[in-house]
């Protein structure tokens, strides 16, 4: 396979899923401009190979939150796998974990915390939190990621409510009209003891979740609190604003993804590379800085390296990979990897580490 094909795996899901699967995981927001120039915002740079050094000792792997991780990939959170596949995040969290990259499971995942983190032997497991207007859900749903034995939590942050994705509008679709996305709920125990009665059905259910599902009132002194409280590391995704992420590392944030949802939140938001410098200088060397939104290259996994981020995160390639279940998934994965490796030593260097920030410019 090589990164043409992964577009191809675009078209295997615009033919193989339904117009309203197809135009929700490829759909942005509003005008659609943050989703043209998320993929355009790595074509502003170039990269300047220094050559005669002996590459024969390659190695894309790096150290993230004390693991080593088999390159600087994660795959993002996205909700509802099985609108894609009937295997789901069980099947993209196989392919992660076979392929030594961690996965972040969504609130609104198809399978549970508990069952998602059964597959994840290998690979780290990072929890995705929309927090739920109701509290109570909310720390429940953190309780059991703890108790599941899960690397850390991503709390994401730019979804007071869902952006106006025109296509889904148009539809008139949310995935969950179609059973999907539930299943953290329906086996929380809180949920079920606060929300659910005998008589409910599908529909009722669903409306009872999305009833709670975000939070227009979540302020930054909540989550101090449970960074507080919990004992896993916390990631906050969806920063675009450098005093933001600095007030992030202030209140014990352990990093910050720096994203505007692969363009599906704010209608018109900045593409992320735009603001990973300026945010890199205000929150130092030392606090990692995660980045993501048009990641579809090994270079744009390197130009983002070299501009400040620790690692990126990938979301639509792979998702449209499982239409081809895991083998769909680890296909788009070893690709990526593959393709880090073969530039890495065109710009002569065995790894990451070795490259010098010299080697990328803005044209
Ligand atoms: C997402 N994203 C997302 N983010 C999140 O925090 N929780 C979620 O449940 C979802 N769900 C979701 C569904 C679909 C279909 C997409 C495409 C995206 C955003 C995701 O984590 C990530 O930020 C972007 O996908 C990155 O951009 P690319 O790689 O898709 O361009």
């Amino acid at each position: 396979m090589t990164l043409k094909q992964i577009e191809k795996w675009k078209i295997a899901a615009e033919q193989q899923l339904s117009p309203n699967a197809f135009g929700y995981l490829s759909g942005g927001s509003g005008s659609e401009v943050s989703l043209k120039y998320n993929t355009e915002q790595f074509n502003r740079y170039r990269l300047i190979p220094r050559l005669l050094r002996d590459v024969t000792k390659i190695d894309t792997s790096v150290e993230l939150f004390q693991s080593t991780i088999k390159a600087p990939i994660l795959l993002a959170p996205i909700g509802f796998h099985t609108i894609v596949h009937e295997s789901g995040e069980l099947a993209s969290a196989r392919a992660a974990n076979a392929s030594g990259l961690p996965f972040v499971q969504s609130t609104v995942s198809s399978f549970s915390i508990e069952e998602v983190c059964d597959v994840m032997t290998e690979s780290d497991h990072y929890f995705q939190l929309y927090w739920p207007s109701d509290d109570d859900v909310a720390y429940s749903f953190v309780r059991r990621a703890e108790a599941a034995g899960v690397k850390g939590l991503v709390i994401t942050v730019d979804t007071p409510v869902l952006g106006r994705r025109e296509i889904d509008l148009a539809h008139d679709y949310f995935p969950m009209d179609e059973g999907a996305g539930m299943r953290n709920f329906l086996t929380d125990p809180v949920f079920k003891e606060k929300y659910v009665t005998s008589e409910d059905d599908q529909t009722t259910l669903k409306q009872k979740i999305q009833a709670i599902l975000f939070n227009q009132s979540l302020t930054f002194d909540k989550v101090a609190r449970l960074i507080n409280e919990t004992s896993l590391p916390v990631m906050i995704k969806g920063i675009l604003d450098p005093s933001d992420a600095d007030y992030c590392k202030s209140i014990g944030a352990a990093g910050v993804i720096i994203s505007n949802h692969g363009a599906r939140q704010l209608d018109s938001a900045i593409e992320p590379l735009e603001v990973l410098a300026e945010i890199r200088e205000k929150v130092g060397n030392d606090f990692p800085l995660l980045i993501d939104g048009g990641v579809r290259r090994g270079t744009d996994v390197i130009k983002a390296y070299l501009l400040g981020a620790d690692s990126v995160l990938i979301g639509r390639p792979y998702i449209y990979g499982l239409t081809g279940g895991e083998a769909g998934v680890k296909d788009v994965l070893a690709e990526f990897i593959t393709d880090v490796e073969v530039n890495l030593k065109l710009l002569g260097a065995n790894t990451l580490a070795d490259l010098s920030k010299t080697q990328v410019r803005r044209l």
